[in-house]
């Protein structure tokens, strides 16, 4: 069995369980689903997995915590890790999600929840597309329902005129639903997910009726720590969601392995050259960002400053693939210095006056001194010249 992340042209409605508007991938989409770039691995792991899975699961909790974490199947099959970070973090999201209770993954920027979310339901439900983007301007419609005013106005309230939300759709189908950037949302808004998730049903007063959710319904939000005070989550509605704070990656060789893996899937999509001899190049991004992040370089001597930005693992990846772009396009296809020193200053320096000097500090008596660091120093000056 191959395994990769490279689109594949795998009918989704072959089994049944992927509602048929989702269509058949093209060999071509950019971005395919996470349920059909790992098709392969998730269905080596349905066939394999002979644990109990809770009601419209498509995996056991076990198979589910193995797709997000990686391992290898007893028939050889090797499953990749899509989330690097500690089991028992997966652990405890997977089996909220087979309690009554729903899942909010929270974190500082860049820390994979939208990545995490998009898996879990994929590897659960077979479907990561039931999604609320949560904004400052997110209707209460876009989490309930709304309706077609065409046919309202001609056929008055039915349930032809009605226009589920992928909550209700989740509900009625057993599936996973998610809501991302849940604090963004208006606080009254949020608050008609109080209901769903404790009665677990969406009542219709237009019509009377109401949905009910059945076996398989949960729901998975993100929420941003920096958000925190923007619309704080309302006590009611937090005592329905179990809390999982993602962290950042906790040693330099996890994060340049988290960018590493990342950067190849990313690059093999976009026809770029290999990552191996980029391998120093991402190191050095990810030094540069942990010790700006952390305030203090990596042998703990220098204190620094830290710029206004989140220089993310999510920011480094993105850095790398650019330099990756140039070193193609532009160079000798193999990833250098002078390729992703204009990425590193863009990402660390948002704010034009207090981040540059943070930034010039930083390039002076860090990067300068710094053995082994002469090229890297000189294209940070060039790209900022
Ligand atoms: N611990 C990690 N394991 C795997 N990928 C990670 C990790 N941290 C960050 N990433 C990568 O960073 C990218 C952005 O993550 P994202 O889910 O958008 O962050 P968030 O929603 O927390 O802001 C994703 O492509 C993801 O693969
Ligand atoms: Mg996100």
């Amino acid at each position: 069995m191959s395994v990769s992340a490279e689109p594949t042209s795998v009918d989704p409605r072959r089994n049944g369980s992927v509602p048929a508007d989702t269509g058949t991938v093209r060999p071509d989409t950019l971005r395919p689903h996470a349920e059909h770039a790992f098709a392969d691995e998730l269905a080596a792991l349905a066939s394999q997995d002979d644990r109990p899975r809770p009601a419209r699961w498509r995996l056991s909790p076990w198979a589910v915590a193995t797709y997000l974490l990686g391992g290898t199947l007893p028939d050889g099959t090797v499953i990749t890790p899509k989330y690097v970070g500690p089991r028992r973090v997966v652990e405890v999201a997977v089996t909220t999600l087979a309690t009554d209770r729903a899942l909010l993954l929270l974190g500082v920027p860049g820390t994979a929840k939208t990545w995490v979310s998009e898996h879990l339901a994929a590897a659960l439900s077979g479907d990561s597309t039931l999604l609320v983007q949560g904004t400052a301007g997110t209707p209460e419609e876009a989490i309930r329902y709304g309706w077609n005013y065409a046919r309202l106005l001609a056929h008055g309230p039915s349930r032809d005129a009605l226009v589920p939300s992928p909550v209700m759709r989740a509900m009625a189908e057993g599936r996973t639903a998610r809501v991302e950037e849940l604090t963004r949302i208006p606080a009254d808004v949020q608050d008609s997910l109080i209901t769903i998730l404790s009665e677990k049903t969406l009542p219709i007063p237009e019509l009377g009726q109401e949905v009910q959710a059945v076996r398989g319904f949960n729901l998975i939000a993100t929420a941003n720590d920096r958000d925190r005070g923007v619309n704080e989550l309302s006590s009611a509605l937090r005592r329905r969601f179990n809390t999982v704070v993602l962290p950042l990656p906790e040693s330099p060789e996890a994060e340049v392995d988290i960018v590493t893996r990342r950067v190849e899937q990313i690059g093999r999509s976009l026809d770029l050259p290999a990552v191996p001899d980029g391998v120093d190049e991402i190191r050095r991004v990810v030094t540069v960002f942990r010790e700006l992040r952390d305030g203090v370089t990596a042998d703990g001597r220098t204190k620094l400053k830290s710029p206004s930005g989140t220089l993310s693992t999510a920011e480094a990846i993105s850095v790398v693939t650019g330099g990756l772009a140039l070193a193609a396009h532009f160079g000798d296809g193999v990833l250098r210095a002078g390729d992703v020193a204009a990425g590193v200053l863009g990402a660390v320096v948002r704010d034009p006056a207090a981040d540059r000097v943070v930034w010039q500090e930083y390039l002076e008596t860090v990067v300068r001194e710094r053995d082994g660091w002469s090229d890297f120093y000189r294209a940070c000056r060039e790209a900022g010249a």
